[in-house]
């Protein structure tokens, strides 16, 4: 597929070179204090779907830690759409509840208050990571995963059902209810998680999706449950709020989804009010061959930005203050998101902004301890 360069998008602020990791980022109403995002990362700490105490003291300690945009975790929109059963989830009114004091301190503290809606479709029903992450059984609670086509997504996962029309048309409205609740919880940002080999990403990929409708084939039928769900979203929270999309750019396997298929998609979700493409990549199948390394994902956040004109994150390791202000310095992204460095360290950015020589502040309470 032919990959054509925009001049200048109108979309991407800023030239090269004019920016570094501590300027603020505006999108829509909302504005970051800086370029650092705590990437979405499941807990596995909920009680039915409920974030708890644990949710309030890691979000709320990355918040004081001084990131601009702290990320709810995987979010699910339903029930079966969590990858384990302590998963979060937003599927029901009472999940606003304990999620509305979480976002009000984040936001207190200086930082935007996002969500990830998830649906974690074939991927679902697993013990959590730590309790050895396989997919449950009968006996112990399993559910009936959902998926574009009903092939496991290795062995031992559940035949997901495959989605019929009618089931597609209604996970687009547990999204756009999801988004809903979000909003009405006090987030400012909403994500839509289509990476990893969840659901979303099971539809856009070859890999897993051998659809013979309108959902499954072409390109264009392929994409068409993420665009459907990525209008529903924005029209749920109005021209005001931050719209990301999370993608996997490649599957790392040939003949699957990879970074020319990513442009044309942006293309697509930025006609349909999205604001910003986080570029992870892989999780669709176990035998993809991903070559890790430092910075690995940045190319696929450049390539989307360049070619797509579409503001984007980067994310995957990205561990030190140098690599994140050159990733944004040099144009690759509008944003850097990290995950096990801020579990490693939550006042990641605070200790950033010392080694690159930025006056940031600090939490008053903290001022003692100000280099
Ligand atoms: C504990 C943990 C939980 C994660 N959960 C999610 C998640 O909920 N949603 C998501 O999109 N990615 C999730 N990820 C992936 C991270 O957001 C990130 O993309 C990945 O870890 C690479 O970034 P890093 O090298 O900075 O860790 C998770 C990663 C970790 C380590």
């Amino acid at each position: 597929m032919a990959r054509e360069t925009l001049e200048k998008p109108e979309t991407v602020q800023g030239e090269k070179g004019e920016l570094g990791l501590f300027s603020p980022l505006a999108i829509r109403d909302v504005r970051l204090r800086n370029r650092i995002g705590v990437s979405p990362m499941c807990q596995y700490s909920s009680v039915y779907g409920m974030a708890t105490d644990w949710h309030m003291v890691h979000l709320g300690s990355r918040a004081v830690g001084g990131a601009g945009l702290v990320m709810v975790e995987a979010t699910a929109v339903e029930a079966r759409g969590r990858i384990s059963p302590q998963d979060m989830g937003i599927w029901e009114e009472k999940h606003i509840q304990p999620l509305r004091p979480i976002a009000e301190f984040i936001e207190e503290h200086g930082a935007v208050p996002g969500i990830q809606l998830a649906h974690a479709g074939r991927k679902a029903c697993t013990h959590r990571p730590w309790e050895g992450g396989k997919p449950l059984t009968r006996d112990e609670g399993a559910w009936q995963p959902v998926g574009a086509s009903p092939i496991p997504f290795a062995e031992g996962y559940q035949v997901p059902h495959q989605l019929s029309i009618d089931e597609i048309s209604a996970i687009v409205e547990r999204f756009a209810e999801a988004a809903q609740r979000a909003v009405r919880a006090g987030f400012r940002l909403v994500e839509v998680h289509s990476a990893h080999g969840y659901l979303l990403h099971s539809f856009l990929s070859p890999v897993s999706n051998k659809r013979e409708d309108e959902y499954g084939g072409s390109l264009e039928n392929r994409m068409r449950l993420l665009l459907e769900v990525t209008a529903a979203v924005r029209a749920e929270i109005g021209e005001k709020m931050p719209l990301l999309v999370r993608i996997s750019a490649s599957d790392w396997i040939d003949g699957g989804w990879d970074l020319d298929q990513s442009v044309v998609l942006a293309r697509e979700l930025a006609k349909r009010g999205v604001d910003l493409v986080d570029c992870s990549s892989g999780g669709v199948a176990p035998e993809a061959k991903v070559e890790v390394g430092p910075g690995y994902q940045v190319p696929f956040a450049d390539g989307v930005r360049r070619d797509a004109g579409i503001k984007t994150a980067a994310v995957g390791m990205i561990t030190s203050p140098q690599q994140a202000d050159e990733i944004i310095r040099s144009g690759k992204a509008d944003l850097v998101l990290l995950a096990r460095e801020m579990l490693r360290d939550p006042y990641w950015p605070l200790h950033a902004a010392a080694v690159l020589g930025q006056e940031v502040e600090w939490p008053p309470q903290y001022h003692r301890a100000r280099p």
